[in-house]
């Protein structure tokens, strides 16, 4: 129906932060709240799709209808992601991923030393372009929090990640990115795609992003 674009189809949403362990009081994030990427599956629900939804730590509620699975690492949130990909039409990576995490988590609370004191880090696996090199048939949308040149460098992303749309997000903006329960952002896609968004709630802002892809994605089909 046309309602429910997405019914028969499995979507999967990453939000939130994760959380890197440095030891077993301290870890390193960011300040993704979760709120963009529950929006994402919320209107996917709405839209008809089975709602797969890999969240970080948040203090949100999920939306009704979803299946939640809930992850701390960039490592667990990749390993839940793998798990349903084949299975998946659309995977849509709101999450805010740490790209390092500490080479060495202490099994022990570290303690103060005098003087300076160093955390080594290593990457994380990135997973956008990990899902990037396995594609078969999901349509796979990634975001880009940026603080400068944000289309410009969510069109390298676009091309580096092998990903059919990315969302940038300009988070120096007033009522935007980061915790705020609005957002602006621009849509890249192929075919040289792009199309801004002004401020809206970010509820409403899925609901438009989503629709805007599925009726891109026609077009395309046609
Ligand atoms: O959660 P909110 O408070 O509502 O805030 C929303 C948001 C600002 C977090 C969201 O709109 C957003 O922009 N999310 C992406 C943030 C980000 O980490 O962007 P990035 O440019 O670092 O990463 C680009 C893409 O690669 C993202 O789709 C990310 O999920 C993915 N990635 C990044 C690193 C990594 N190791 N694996 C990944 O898959």
């Amino acid at each position: 129906p046309k309602d429910l674009p997405l019914q028969g189809k499995k979507v999967v949403v990453t939000a939130g932060p994760t959380r890197e362990r440095i030891d077993p009081v301290r870890f390193l994030t960011n300040f993704s709240s979760g709120k963009m990427g529950y929006a994402m599956a919320e209107a996917a629900v709405k839209l008809g799709a089975q709602t797969t939804l890999i969240s970080g730590p948040v203090g949100i509620d999920p939306p009704s209808g979803v299946q939640v699975v809930q992850v701390e690492s960039a490592q667990d949130m990749f390993e839940a992601v793998i798990e349903h990909f084949d299975s998946a039409s659309m995977v849509i990576k709101t999450a805010a991923v740490a790209d390092y995490r500490p080479i060495e988590i202490h099994a022990q609370k570290m303690k103060k030393q005098s003087g300076e004191s160093t955390i080594v880090l290593e990457r994380t696996t990135d997973i956008l372009a990990e899902l990037g090199n396995r594609k078969t048939s999901q349509l796979l949308i990634g975001f880009a929090a940026e603080t400068n040149d944000v289309v410009h460098y969510a069109k390298g992303k676009l091309v580096k990640k092998n990903a059919d749309y990315i969302i940038a997000n300009d988070v120096t903006e007033v009522g935007s990115g980061f915790g705020t329960d609005t957002n602006a952002v621009t849509l890249v896609g192929k075919n040289n795609i792009e199309m801004h968004f002004p401020y809206m709630t970010k509820k409403e802002l899925a609901l438009q992003l989503l629709q805007t892809i599925i009726h891109l994605e026609n077009d395309v089909k046609k």
